[in-house]
């Protein structure tokens, strides 16, 4: 073989292999390309309508946040928009009070749901967290509002999901009946799940509950590190959320918001105020007390007059004789602060004390010690307050509100849906004063 058939050779060679070479550079971009149209193809296609996610983690005292490393919180709060002193939530500052304000944007006495225990005064019926007639709810939660619009809706848990209200029948698909045993991570995968639907079978509104960090809060109270390693797990399982929505290429475009329904405050047996203590000026007997603490209701028996049962026992609490006496206030309720909202329903017995921040009222000495955490107070305190985080198109990035309450928080998901709302206690500027136009 010559040196120029070699070299012949050698060149059909490389030209070949570079001609492949290119072949397959070709085919990379090409492939490459394809890839990039289809995601975003499939990212733009995928939501044809604003989503909203609600997600509420209970108990989420703010300042919560700072207890630990929370990086997918902070994220949310970076790109997103903050109440920057928190959540104001309304009274009582219990559970189900508040999550039925934050979805029907009223407050209790106009919802309904006046405390995590009530009794209907004209049946004798007794409202407990496991009540799920429709007549105990009053107004209209968001999913049953989406859906009068016309737009479908899911929930992951929240009080109140599982009444059939109007068109809402918490549909199996798209509404679980409660069971505080699924793992959180369960309840992301579902939300997550439905993201994989067709575009349009979405729900325009899908809630997420989380019952920590309340839980700790209450056996261990909001400085302990069980709250610390709880506020981490919450921020992991948003972490999931927000990995799960950028795999389908829909973060950006879905809006979060993730709020608490109140804070946290340690109480301890030191701050306690007992009934029995009062017998002296009046004797209240345990069957008169329908809740007591810190939220105290009582309502006696008709033949007794309300104003003499307040009179009597504010005089035995301001007696100075009584332990912890100056930490409990008794009202008739049309007396209450104007600011509570919290007169205006018959279910709300006539005669309401309110304990002091970290006091409890209990009948008698039990000689129970223990120390925990409680919550329920005025919403004036700064302890009840919680967490208000938005995300998504609507939301500007790194913007820092003032404090508001959560009755605003209904006329925002509307405003975001684009559809129209009940009349609620939310103004209605509020939403033009929080939310970026639409694109
Ligand atoms: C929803 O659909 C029904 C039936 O098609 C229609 O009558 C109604 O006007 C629609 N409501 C809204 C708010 O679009
Ligand atoms: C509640 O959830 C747990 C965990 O998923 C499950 O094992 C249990 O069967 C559920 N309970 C009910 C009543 O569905
Ligand atoms: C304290 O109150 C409870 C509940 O009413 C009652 O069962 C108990 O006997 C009372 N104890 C004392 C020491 O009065
Ligand atoms: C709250 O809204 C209800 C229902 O629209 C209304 O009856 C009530 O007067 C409102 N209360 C306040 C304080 O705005
Ligand atoms: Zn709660």
């Amino acid at each position: 073989m010559g040196e120029e058939e070699e070299s012949a050779l050698l060149l059909s060679r490389s030209k070949r292999s570079s001609s492949t070479f290119t072949y397959c550079i070709l085919l990379l971009i090409a492939s490459m390309f394809l890839l990039a149209v289809y995601f975003s193809s499939s990212a733009t296609a995928k939501l044809h309508h604003p989503v909203v996610i609600l997600i509420s983690s209970d108990g989420f005292r703010f300042g919560y946040q700072f207890k630990a490393p929370t990086p997918n919180i902070r994220r949310l709060i970076q790109d997103g928009t903050e109440a920057e002193s928190g959540l104001i939530p309304v009274f009582p500052t219990l559970t189900f009070p508040n999550h039925y304000s934050i979805v029907t944007g009223l407050y209790p006495p106009h919802h309904g749901i006046v405390n995590n225990v009530f009794f209907d005064p004209l049946t004798g019926q007794q409202f407990t967290m496991q009540s799920h007639e429709p007549k105990w709810w009053l107004a209209q939660p968001l999913w049953e509002t989406v859906l009068l619009n016309n737009l479908s809706a899911a929930t992951y848990f929240w009080p109140g999901s599982e009444v059939h209200k109007g068109p809402w029948t918490c549909p199996t698909a798209f509404c679980q009946p409660y069971n505080g045993s699924v793992p959180f991570q369960d309840r992301v995968d579902t939300v997550l799940n439905y993201f994989d639907l067709p575009s349009h079978q979405i729900p325009s509104f899908i809630t997420l509950y989380f019952e920590d960090p309340d839980h700790q809060g209450h056996r261990v109270g909001p400085d302990d590190s069980e709250i610390t390693q709880s506020v981490a797990r919450i921020d992991a399982i948003i972490g999931s959320l927000i990995q799960g929505l950028e795999q389908r290429g829909v973060f950006q475009d879905v809006h979060i918001i993730m709020v608490g329904d109140h804070g946290m405050v340690g109480t301890c047996d030191t701050k306690l105020v007992f009934l029995d203590d009062l017998a002296p000026w009046i004797q209240i007997p345990r069957d008169w007390v329908q809740y007591f603490t810190p939220i105290l209701s009582i309502r006696p028996p008709p033949s007794v007059d309300p104003a003499h049962v307040v009179a009597k026992m504010n005089e035995g609490l301001n007696s100075g004789k009584v332990e912890n006496g100056a930490k409990l206030k008794v009202y008739l309720k049309e007396d209450l602060p104007e600011r509570l909202h919290y007169s205006d329903s018959d279910r709300i017995p006539p005669i309401i004390g309110l304990a002091d921040e970290g006091f409890k009222v209990e009948q008698n000495r039990t000689g129970k010690k223990e120390c925990g955490g409680a919550h329920g107070y005025d919403n004036a305190f700064f302890s009840m307050r919680t967490i208000f985080i938005g995300h998504g198109p609507r939301f500007a990035r790194g913007k820092k509100i003032p404090s508001f309450e959560n009755v605003q928080i209904y006329n925002l998901v509307t405003s975001i849906l684009d559809i129209k709302g009940a009349p609620n206690n939310g103004s209605d500027s509020f939403p033009d004063s929080v939310l970026l136009p639409p694109a």
